[in-house]
């Protein structure tokens, strides 16, 4: 293997051990929030969008055995500390700031699964970018859907708003010269 695309292979492990941890947390905090929340269809919402984290979880636990890899132990333990304890929260925390916490780490999620397919492709594994890019545009919409529900809050008068991603269209954009991306078969 070659010198920069072994670098990219453990880059990319990285990455998505990063990614594995960070979805244990956000399913067990999704959970605290819909339960924390009196909204019917927003509580669905949430709760919709916690099956998709770990939905998206699996995924990545299945690139990385693919790539001779799994989760980081110590990362795990944290992360389920992390996302049990914002799960809690959500409880005694008001509504505004788990919607905010929320938006703001979608937006973080989008750019981690772009920077994996684009570590992907760095490193060769062209057949995990479409999966890679699928799990970015669902995280788009989350992002989404938290920046909508605090549009307009009182709140946002002492909380910046995050930056906007751009338009979900431009996750791909960067692969269109990839005509297959060779899905990985029945996992999205
Ligand atoms: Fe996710
Ligand atoms: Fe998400």
């Amino acid at each position: 293997m070659a010198a920069a695309v072994s670098n990219a292979h453990k880059r990319l492990i990285r990455v998505l051990r990063s990614a594995c941890s960070g979805e244990l947390a956000a399913g067990y905090a999704y959970r605290g929030h819909w339960k924390s929340v009196s909204s019917e269809p927003t509580r669905e919402r949430i709760r919709a969008i916690e099956a998709e984290e770990w939905h998206h979880r699996t995924i990545v636990r299945g690139l990385l055995a693919d790539l001779g890899s799994g989760p980081s132990a110590k990362r795990e333990t944290m992360f389920w500390l992390i996302g049990k304890t914002i799960g809690i929260l959500c409880h005694i925390g008001g509504w505004f700031i788990p919607m905010y916490g929320a938006g703001r780490l979608e937006s973080w999620n989008i750019a981690e699964y772009e920077h994996a397919a684009a570590l992907a492709r760095e490193a060769g594994y062209v057949h995990m970018i479409d999966c890679l890019l699928t799990m970015a545009e669902v995280e788009w919409e989350h992002e989404r859907f938290f920046r909508e529900q605090i549009a307009r809050h009182w709140m946002l008068r002492i909380f910046h708003v995050w930056q906007p991603p751009p338009p979900k269209a431009t996750i791909r954009l960067p692969y269109a010269e990839i005509q297959s991306f060779g899905r990985v078969a029945a996992r999205i």
